[in-house]
């Protein structure tokens, strides 16, 4: 029978005769996967695993610092490198969804291909590919998540594509990598957190994207975040978000008029993301955080809940 704690035992002895005295390489994104993956090869090989966790000006409000410490607090060797600019300043004026998701790519891959570059003699690429990734194999762009194939002796890739790849968690469901992340004693919020697209906050920002738009959805989406924590909601929902929408409305703020944004917030249950339905959240809740956005968050004056199930509708509005 398949237990978490044979699984970690066997995998680290098997990683250990693979990778012997070998460096390997990781992109770590902040989710479950690519954390699990680094906990079992920190485990197998110590500080020869390098872990890169890049920035892209797209995470979370202060994901990128607390994710960090986070890390560092496990003992990995873990290097953050704040790509922000460069992936905003290559963003600027791209309003196609896929445009969008192409040069995030392309920029992710030039990032850490740097990175990967300055590590002397390494060896392998981990990656934190699980099974429904494996048998989709489709490669979703944008972040370490996304599964890189791995080409032999090509000339013309970055270099880190040259390197041999190592998956310890090829062969499991994600609800098996909580269960392994927790035998390693890893923290339950980083394990239980919803998934984040690699393009992050760019495909829920809808259109074009300043720094000022950033902002504004990541103070919403904190507001949001926060209360689903606080009411006990955030383990009953599968994924959670707010969508910054390309429409100026009008309100009313004392005596003032405003013409300001307006954001969609959205909440699904879901088992692999491939369908889901929007969660019925109570009244009161959205209530509280929809008041809460527009008195806090400067420049927005409506929030929306979707309602929306995929099919036909699908979880990012991009
Ligand atoms: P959709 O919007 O297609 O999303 O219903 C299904 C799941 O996939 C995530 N998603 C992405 N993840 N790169 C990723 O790494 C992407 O480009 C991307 N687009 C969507 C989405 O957050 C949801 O969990």
């Amino acid at each position: 029978d398949w237990t978490p704690n044979a699984f970690v035992e066997e995998t680290v002895q098997d990683l250990k005769d693979q990778l012997g005295n070998d460096k390997v390489v990781l992109g770590l994104s902040g989710g479950v996967d690519s954390s699990v993956a680094a906990m079992l090869l920190h485990k197998a090989i110590g500080k020869n695993l390098y872990c890169i966790f890049v920035n892209n000006g797209l995470l979370r409000k202060n994901e990128f610092e607390d994710v960090l410490h986070q890390y560092e607090g496990m003992g990995l060797n873990v290097k953050g490198v704040d790509a922000s600019a460069r992936f905003l300043d290559a963003l600027a004026g791209k309003s196609d969804p896929e445009e969008k998701r192409k040069t995030i790519g392309r920029v992710f891959i030039e990032v850490f291909d740097d990175e990967a570059h300055r590590i002397q003699d390494v060896k392998w690429l981990a990656q934190g590919t699980i099974y429904p990734d494996v048998i989709e194999s489709v490669s979703a762009t944008g972040g370490p998540s996304a599964t890189i194939k791995s080409h032999h002796n090509v000339g013309g890739l970055p270099d880190f594509m040259k390197l041999e790849v190592v998956e310890p968690l090829r062969a499991l469901f994600k609800d098996e990598v909580r269960r392994v992340g927790a035998s390693m004693n890893m923290d339950s919020q980083l394990l239980g957190r919803h998934p984040f697209p690699g393009p992050g906050l760019a495909i829920r920002i809808l259109g074009d994207l300043t720094r000022e738009k950033v902002r504004i959805l990541q103070e919403v989406d904190a507001i949001f975040i926060n209360n689903l924590r606080s009411w006990n909601l955030y383990d009953k929902v599968w994924q959670a978000g707010a969508m910054l929408l390309p429409v100026n409305s009008v309100g009313v703020m004392g005596d003032e008029r405003t013409y300001e944004k307006c954001v969609a917030l959205r909440a699904v249950e879901s088992t692999d993301g491939m369908t889901a339905d929007w969660v019925n959240l109570p009244y009161e809740f959205l209530q509280k955080t929809s008041n809460e956005i527009i008195n806090k968050v400067k420049g927005v004056n409506r929030v929306v809940y979707d309602i929306s199930s995929k099919p036909p509708a699908t979880i990012e509005w991009e």
